[in-house]
């Protein structure tokens, strides 16, 4: 695991979107996975620059994001659909039909988690997975359980989550209580993965996360057995880390 120390959120922002950008420019149809949230913002509206400068190119590129709230169709505002037109998608050149998400609105969860994986899989899987890092240590909606949960699934959000994501929504009672996930599995498959984490509120659930014994109620503490992770932190959120892990 690769430990890369960032002195804020702006400088997090640039070196994670260049460790995106050396995979893109490496290989022009890789399969991308993507995440939402506060923390990858500052990443996307870089890959947005450097995608205007001419430095990359997304017209091969294909992605997958983590999850979709249960619920929530693309014209919805909340939706993850339309926060990835919003942030990145419709302001860089990839093409739509190379966009992947899971389907908010499709009752049949079964029938929509088990088409994503497959979509995945068919594709050859994810060469490079993006993800942010949830306060109680959750990575995509897997939330603290007694096991790992593999594949693609519909997930019950934590209250915790629930109370932290209704920034987004105005009030609690309006954040949906059920999302589509992939899996901690479907996760761990992804080639190279890139943990991305900024702020002293995460500090102590990184920690864990790195430090910590790998474990289900510590969701993201199953990337110590990935081959291949690159965590861009800023300081405050490594600043419970001890020296030797930095
Ligand atoms: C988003 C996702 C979540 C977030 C996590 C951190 O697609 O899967 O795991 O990455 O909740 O969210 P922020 O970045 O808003 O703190």
């Amino acid at each position: 695991m690769k430990i890369i120390c960032s002195k804020d959120y702006i400088d997090m922002s640039k070196k994670a979107a260049a460790v995106i950008a050396a995979e893109v420019i490496q290989k022009p149809d890789l399969a991308l996975g993507l995440a939402t949230g506060s923390t990858p913002e500052g990443i996307y509206a870089n890959l947005i620059k450097w995608n205007k400068e001419g430095i990359l190119d997304f017209s091969q590129i294909k992605t997958w994001n983590l999850d979709e709230y249960c619920g929530l169709g693309k014209t919805n505002p909340q939706s993850y659909w339309h926060f990835m037109q919003e942030k990145l998608f419709k302001h860089i050149n990839i093409k739509q039909r190379n966009v992947h998400m899971l389907n908010g609105v499709n009752p049949n969860a079964e029938q929509e988690c088990s088409n994503y994986e497959k979509s995945i899989s068919k594709n050859g899987g994810i060469d490079l997975q993006l993800l942010g890092l949830g306060h109680d240590g959750h990575i995509g909606f897997n939330e603290p359980t007694n096991d790992f949960p593999s594949v693609t699934h519909q997930a019950r959000l934590e209250e915790s989550t629930i109370i932290a994501n209704s920034r987004f929504f105005g009030s609690k009672e309006s954040v949906p209580k059920y999302a589509y996930t992939m899996g901690i599995g479907t996760i761990m498959m992804a080639r190279k993965i890139l943990l991305v984490v900024s702020g002293t509120d995460k500090a102590e659930t990184l920690k864990n996360v790195l430090e910590g014994p790998v474990c289900p109620e510590v969701p993201g503490s199953i990337l110590q057995f990935h081959s291949n992770v690159v965590v861009v932190a800023d300081c405050d959120a490594l600043n419970k880390i001890s020296f030797e892990s930095k």
